[in-house]
């Protein structure tokens, strides 16, 4: 649990706010896009020109959340969730019991698995680009480096998408297990911004970073991604 400090204080209303619409915002969209990117390549075809736009989407949005780690609302910051492998060992050992602290932000298991996810949809995009189907279709940065290495890219892109709905399923077991056994709805945290949580539960005060700088800072992850393109 955090330590009560001078930033912290104890939750008397039944709700805190905890995560910014940015967060919320992004993670929806790769929601929609991991499903977006799977059907686009099952069909495949024309279909694949899909399938490389929702990468770039999926790419810049990973860019501003890495951004958006470091610059963005107090929960969403990498600083206030990344935790030490004892501290994670510690909350994983006593998840089970009845007193286990409750968490405004992720808590330290879920810190590590949102970097997973975010790492391998990275790995995913990044080697999309150099990846090639042996047909018509190639990742707009294959041609710059030799076939074998476009193929050894684009086995990675294929295995990395398993690894990926693995990670999805731990993920959403993890969600299940808090909605059914600790009785926390982390889901609709996730939709409204505002975690419930049993009162006198230390909170960190979420200060909430500027929707300017995140409407900036997406616009430079998109420019980023743009330019790649314009160069490839
Ligand atoms: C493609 C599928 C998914 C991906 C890639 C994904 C990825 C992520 C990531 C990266 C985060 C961290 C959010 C942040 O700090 O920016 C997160 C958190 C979260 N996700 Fe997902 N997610 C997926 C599907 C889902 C689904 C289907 C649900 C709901 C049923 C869900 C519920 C949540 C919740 C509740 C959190 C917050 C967990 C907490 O309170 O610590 N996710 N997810
Ligand atoms: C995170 C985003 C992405 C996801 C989730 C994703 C997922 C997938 C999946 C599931 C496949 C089928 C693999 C198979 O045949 O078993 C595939 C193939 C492919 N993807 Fe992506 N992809 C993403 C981004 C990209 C990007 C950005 C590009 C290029 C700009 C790209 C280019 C390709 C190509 C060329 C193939 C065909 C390779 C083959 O024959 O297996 N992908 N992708």
């Amino acid at each position: 649990m955090q330590e009560l400090t001078k930033q912290t204080r104890e939750l008397t209303a039944s709700s805190v706010r905890t995560w910014d619409l940015p967060v919320r915002l992004v993670h929806w969209m790769f929601v929609v896009l991991v499903f977006a990117s799977w059907l686009s390549s099952e069909i495949g075809g024309n279909a694949m020109t899909y399938h490389m736009w929702v990468g770039y989407s999926i790419l810049a949005l990973v860019l501003f959340r890495v951004a958006w780690g470091f610059l963005g609302s107090q929960h969403a910051r990498f600083g206030d969730f990344v935790r030490g492998p004892f501290v994670v060992a510690r909350y994983l050992g006593g998840v089970l019991r009845k007193d286990s602290p409750h968490f405004v932000g992720h808590n330290p298991a879920g810190g590590w698995s949102v970097l997973a996810l975010l790492l391998s949809l990275f790995v995913q995009a990044a080697t999309g680009l150099f990846a090639n189907d042996e047909i018509a279709t190639e990742g707009p940065l294959a041609g710059y480096v030799a076939s074998t290495v476009s193929d050894l890219l684009t086995t990675v892109h294929r295995y990395n998408f398993n690894v990926l709905l693995g990670l999805i399923g731990l993920h959403l077991a993890a969600v299940v297990f808090h909605l059914l056994v600790k009785r926390e709805n982390l889901i609709s945290a996730m939709v409204t911004g505002r975690k419930r949580l049993p009162p006198g539960t230390p909170v960190v005060e979420g200060r909430m970073a500027s929707l300017w700088l995140a409407v900036v800072l997406l616009a430079i992850a998109a420019a980023a991604v743009a330019a790649l393109l314009n160069f490839a």
